[in-house]
This record gives structure tokens, sequence and C-alpha cells, in this order.
């Protein structure tokens, strides 16, 4: 069973009614982000049941030293791990001496939770019945400022409904904090000072080993029916932790609010010796603005970035939710405002998927960035990778290649590989292929093709020559093979010529060879300053060449498809639809050797290759592939579902491209692989916006422009998206019986429908 909880709403996640058993997945569904740092959703005041505690902070991380079972030689040394971070938000209640606890309350009652996502902010709110009788009600409304990323901001709200009482909060600062997910259970933060100053209080922090130096702080401000009240702090001190508490005598039914203002300030953007001043400098400007006009402008920027990104659908509503938390949790993990970050698996809503960056980032994130915001957010993307290249040389390096030959990593923080498991560190080199397919990508879409020259033929070259020295030559086979592979399917390890492997691998080499022509004629200095730097001769790249023509697929004439990898065939090959409920999913329910000897496919993989290649292929091909591997999908990665509802689409099948769809997008709210209370499932949320404008809307850019064979799900009455391209701004709406089109500004944009093209001046009806 699904989880149901989640009502349905167009704006907002709404859950109603306490259920202890649904915390931990509540407070990764309804975290908050703002690009910088991100919180899970745990509750402000003390909660003594099951809880998963998470404050993050974009890019600080802690290199876990590496724990297997077999060491093996090239493991690196540590897995990066993303931090539990100083918890910011606590605020201790107490009532008349008694402490606020849900777990421990005789009654809650009205409990409903908010993530409002057009506006940026988490409400919560309750009645309890404690322990001594008192009745209260509360209100917390939170948000991480995406105005001032250094910012978050609480208001919380107390009423005693039966009784005059003595109200205390008791806001903190804690640096005592432990991670999860830890492989010695050590202790990855080092308490460094903790002060006050007048109202305002201090935790800095470094992380151990990579001495991050961080500065946690707050200030709270108290008001009475909205009318502020000056009340004396009492100032606690522990090694790693501070608080300042308020007590105030309320009469029954007035409302007693606490304002906290606090946050992070970190030595990626502020000398290590200035981060309490820094903190000073964020505290003063909130506290003179208030409560109220920080939401404000936090609601004014949300609307700026919903102005670009939203997606809307008419008539049917949940669908309708799921898009927009995805849309709205992708713009809460990255805002593309730093080149130093990048997009997690995990966002800031769990520690699972320890490093920030898998090429996840590359296959799925980058279309939806380059879409909805400036080209120069999908650009930065790149640019991180080029950053890291000469870590993916080393990588390489130490794993035997020479030459220059570039591995990028499976997982990084800072461009070291810091994944750990033999069949996915070592054989998951099919992740190298999507590097040069986002560029090609990026090309194809902004027609920038100043990043090849300035960067991205570097990073092809050093690909090339990995896939190049990676393949052997078969005398048996007359041809190149590559051994000892795992594909994008995980469920099978250690295969030979993983068909979609085999086929990225000599991709790459020939769209490097054909840029590197490319820029011979166009760009000579570049030409001469590239070849210097690489020492690239013709007989490098007439190998490069032999390799990639001569290059080996598996492929059955029986049923006139690719096979997955070498001996496929041998498998038993029963459709998933075989399988009990129970043993779904069998990642929970099998052991790993009967999935590995299983015919089932964790998520797309010789698909993924039909879904990047489309031109490749015929819709025939295409139809004959889906036919075969759609049947034995698990879809037990999140990536999954999004590239075959873009494909049952395109081929017609919108009752099953539907279904997928609300999989991808509703797979958190929904909970499908019942998992949720991990984190949410980030980057495949931007697959689930390709399932909308790639899918439904079938848009592609076809030489040079935005191309579009719309189809309507039979459940929609219409919907609507808007595309970046090219520095204009295009607004398509779908409806049952047509296609509107029409762009920003007065330079009209010619798209094609249907394969025929369309001049879009302002208005176009088709
Ligand atoms: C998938 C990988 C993916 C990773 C992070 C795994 O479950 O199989 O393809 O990179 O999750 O999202």
């Amino acid at each position: 069973m699904n989880q149901d909880y989640i009502k349905p709403d167009a704006w907002s996640i709404i859950e109603e009614g306490f259920d202890a058993k649904r915390v931990e997945s509540s407070e990764s569904l309804f975290s908050i982000g703002n690009g910088a740092m991100g919180q899970r959703a745990n509750f402000e005041e003390q909660y003594s049941g099951d809880t998963f505690q998470g404050s993050y902070i974009a890019g600080v991380f802690y290199p876990d030293k590496t724990k297997v079972g077999w060491w093996k030689n090239g493991y690196p040394e540590y897995f990066a791990k993303v931090l539990n971070a100083p918890n910011w938000i606590g605020i201790n209640v107490a009532i008349n001496e008694e402490a606020l606890d849900l777990n421990t309350c005789k009654e809650v009652k009205d409990f409903v939770r908010e993530l409002n996502m057009k506006e940026g902010f988490h409400r919560r709110s309750f009645v309890a019945v404690m322990p001594n009788d008192l009745e209260v009600r509360v209100t917390a409304t939170r948000f991480l400022s995406i105005v001032n990323d250094e910012l978050g901001v609480i208001n919380y709200e107390v009423e005693v409904l039966n009784a005059d009482a003595v109200v205390k909060f008791t806001p903190y600062l804690d640096g005592g904090i432990t991670n999860r997910d830890a492989n010695w259970e050590e202790r990855f933060w080092q308490t460094l000072e903790v002060n006050t100053e007048n109202d305002q209080a201090f935790v800095v922090s470094k992380t151990l080993k990579t001495e991050y130096h961080v500065g946690t702080y707050m200030q709270s401000q108290i008001s009475l029916d909205d009318e502020k009240l000056q009340v004396e702090g009492e100032v606690e001190k522990t090694e790693d932790q501070v608080s300042i508490s308020y007590a105030v005598k309320v009469n029954r039914g007035e409302r007693i609010a606490l304002q906290k203002y606090a946050g992070y300030v970190t030595d990626m953007n502020h000398s290590k010796d200035s981060l309490v001043e820094a903190a000073k400098n964020v505290l003063d400007k909130a506290t003179t603005s208030g409560f109220a006009k920080l939401l404000q402008e936090q609601k004014e920027a949300w609307a700026q970035i919903w102005e670009m990104a939203d997606i809307t659908i008419d008539g049917d509503v949940k669908a309708q939710q799921g898009i927009r938390f995805n849309i709205f949790q992708l713009n809460q993990t990255y805002l593309g405002k730093d080149e130093r970050l990048n997009i997690g698996p995990k966002g800031f809503t769990g520690e699972k998927y320890g490093g920030s960056t898998y090429w996840d980032t590359e296959a799925y994130c980058i279309p939806f960035y380059m879409a909805t915001k400036d080209q120069q957010v999908a650009r930065n993307l790149l640019t991180y990778r080029y950053n890291h290249l000469e870590k993916a040389k080393e990588n390489a390096q130490k794993l035997g290649f020479t030459n220059g030959a570039a591995l990028y990593p499976m997982v990084t923080m800072n461009g070291e590989e810091s994944h750990n498991e033999w069949e996915i560190t070592f054989e998951e080199i099919h992740r190298n292929g999507a590097m040069v397919f986002a560029i090609y990508n990026y090309v194809r879409f902004t027609d920038d093709y100043s990043y090849v020259p300035e960067m991205g033929l570097e990073v092809m070259i050093a690909i090339a020559r990995f896939w190049q020295q990676r393949a052997n030559f078969s005398k048996d086979k007359n041809k190149y093979v590559i051994l000892g592979v795992t594909g994008p399917n995980e469920y099978e390890n250690n295969v030979n010529n993983n068909w979609y492997t085999n086929y990225l691998a000599k991709w790459c080499i020939e769209y490097c060879i054909e840029n590197i022509e490319k820029i011979k004629a166009n760009y000579a200095e570049d030409y001469a300053r590239i070849m210097d730097k690489t020492n690239l001769e013709s007989e490098e790249i007439a190998k490069w060449g032999e390799v990639a023509e001569n290059m080996y697929f598996p492929y059955s004439e029986e049923f006139g498809v690719y096979l997955q990898q070498d001996g496929f065939l041998d498998k038993e090959i029963k459709p998933v639809s075989t399988l009990t409920k129970k043993q779904r999913p069998i990642n929970q329910n099998w052991s790993w050797d009967r999935i590995l000897r299983s015919c089932y496919i964790k998520q797309a993989d010789v698909l993924q290759g039909f879904y990047f290649f489309e031109d490749h292929f015929s819709e025939e091909n295409l139809k004959k592939h889906f036919d075969f591997y759609e049947p034995i999908t698990v879809h037990e990665s999140s990536l999954s579902p999004c590239v075959h509802s873009i494909q049952a689409a395109k081929l017609g099948r919108m009752e099953q491209a539907y279904t997928f769809y609300l999989r991808t997008s509703r797979l958190d709210l929904d909970d499908y692989n019942h998992e949720v209370k991990e984190g949410c499932h980030i980057t495949s949320m931007a697959g689930t916006w390709m399932s909308i404008v790639e899918g439904f809307g079938g848009m592609r850019v076809v030489e040079g422009k935005l191309s579009f064979t719309p189809q309507l799900p039979e459940q929609w009455n219409s919907f609507s998206f808007k595309i970046n391209f090219r520095n204009q701004i295009l607004k398509i709406n779908i409806g049952k019986n047509e296609t509107t089109f029409s762009v920003d500004g007065n330079e009209p944009m010619t798209v094609l429908l249907n394969g025929e093209a369309i001049e879009v001046q302002n208005t176009i009806k088709s």
C-alpha cells in the first residue's frame, strides 16, 4: 500500500491529524530549503517520539572514513557525507513548567501541517492537551529566506485556551549534533565558540578534517497579541549549546509569540574570523525588517520563480500538486547562484546518497534548469564539471588509466570520488557519457557553442581517452568490447558489453572528434591551446576512431532488439506483472543474489539510450525495445518512470504515459518506494518536469527551433508551461482542441507544431 495521507491541493502539501508513525515521512516531505541550506520539517519544540533530525548546509561535507567488509585497491579513502549541521530551529516550550512534547500530550487535536509552495513557507498548527491539563493552541510558521540565503525565520505562537499561565520559550542553538549515517560513530563537528552578545547568540563550529567553519546564530523577539513586548532573556551555555529563555505570564486566550531569526554563515562566503560579525549583520537587518516584512519578501521572491517555472494542469488536482511539489523542491535545492554547488539526489531532505553530485545532474536536471532559468545556470552546472576535470583525471589514474584519461566520480562533493562499492565505483562508468551528453544537450538547446572551445572540449578529450583505454579488442568477436561494467541497471553487476555503456562510449568518441574538427576550423587559437595542453596527436585520434567504428553491440535476431548486455537472454524472462505485491519492491524483499540472477531491471537502461539518442532510432525500433524492456522493469530507481513516460507518450500510449507520470510526480508524496522518511528524490523531480514538457508536450529542439507534438492526457482539461529558449520566453497552453503559443516581448519566434512552422508573434492559435 502506498501512503495516501497528503491532502490533494493545487498549491500546498497538507497533512491533517497527528500520527506519530508519520512523523519521519512528513519531516522529509515538508522540508524547506533555499539553495544554500535546508531543513527537514522537525518540530521546533522538543519531541521524544521517533524523529530524523536534519539541518543541512550546501557544500559543507565530512569525509567519513570508508568502511567496507573487504578493501579493494582503488577504493576512495572516504565517503563524502552530507552533514547534519548545528540545530538553529530549536525552541523548547514550557507552560507552567511542563514541557510541551507532542509525544507525551494527552491529546493532540486539529493538527495541520502545510507546506505552502506558492509562498515558500512551512506552517504547523495544533491544539494539545498537556499532561497538566492545560490546553494550548500552537501555530509555528517558518521559512528559509531566498532573498538572504543565510537566514531562517520562525514565528512560534502559543495561546493557552483554558487558563492563565506562564509560557516559557527557550530558543536555542545546538552544535552537539550527530549524523545518523556515520561509519564509525564519530562526531563530525567540533564546537569552537559559544557566545552571546545582548540578545544575540552564536555557536561557531568547524567540521573535522575538512575544516569548514560555520557560524550558527540566533536572535529572538517576543510579541503579545501582535504587539512587541520587551522581555528579559535568561542565558544558559554549555560546551555545544546556547539558549536564551523568555518567560511571560499570559491571560487565557492571549497570543504570545516568539520570532526567531537564525541560520548559518560559513567560511565558503566569509573569512573564518569574521563569522560572528557576518551573523550580526544578518541579524541586525532581519530584526529591523521583522517577521511580516521578511515573509512578504519571501512570497514575492517565490512569485518570481513561479512566474517562469510553473506548470499548470487544469482538471487534475493530484497531478497539479505533484508537478508543483517537484518544481518547488528543485528550486529549494538549487537556484543556480553558486557554481561550486550542485543538485544532490536527496537535496536538503536527508543524509542518504552522501555525496552531492551524481550523473543525475547531467542526465536529468540540466533540461529543467536550462528551460526555466537563465541559461547561465545550466552553464554553471557544466563549469562545475570542468572545474573537477583534473580530479577526474587523478581518479582515472588511480585505476590505472594513463595519458590524461578522465573518469568522473559516481558521487562527489569536490571532484574526488567518494563512493565505495566496487560494482558502482569502478564499474558504473556510463556516468562519463552523461558528462558529454550534457554538453551536447546544452549546445543543442542554447546554441551557446562558446562553452566547447572554452572548457567542454578538454572534458570530451579526457573522456574519449578513457573510453579508448577502457575498451579492448576481442579477437573472438572481431570488435571492441567493454567488459566488467554496471549499466544504469544496478540490479546486474560486472556484465560484459552493456549496450547503453558501449553506445555512449562510441558516441562520446565520435562527438569529440566532430568537435575537434569544428574547433580546428573555427577557433584556431583555442585549438592551438587545447592541443598543446592535452598533447593530442592525430594518431591518437585515429585510435579512438578505430574503437568507435568497431564497437560491439549485443543484439537478438530473434526479438529484433539490442540486448542489455551479453547473455541477457539466458535469463528467465518473466514480466513484472507475475510478481506478487508482497515481493515488491524486490530490493526490500529479495536477497541480492536473487535480484542479480533475475531479469528485472531497476531503471531505464537500453531505453535510457533510446531516450538520449532518439533521433538515431526509428519509432518502430523504439516500440520494439519498449515492448521488450518495459514489462521487465521494476522502476526501483526514481529516475526510471520519467523516461518510460516520455517514450510511452511518443508511442501514443497515453494511459500508460499518464500512469508513469503520476508515479514520478507523486513518488514521494505517495511513497511508492516505501522510503520517503529517508528523504525525497530530488533529482528525479526534474524527470517529472521532462515527462510533461517532453512527454505530453512533445517538446524537442529540431534544427535550432522548438518543436512540439502535444497530447493531452484524458484526465486533464489543459496544461501550460513556459520555456526560456535562447533568451526568449515562450508560453504554451495545450487544451482539448487547440494549442496556443505566446512569446514575451516584440521579437517573434518560429516554432514547429506537429512538424509545421508557425511564427509566434504574440498569441497564435492552431
Ligand atoms: C540510481 C542511480 C542514481 C542514484 C542517485 C540510484 O538508485 O540507480 O542511477 O544515480 O540512485 O539518484
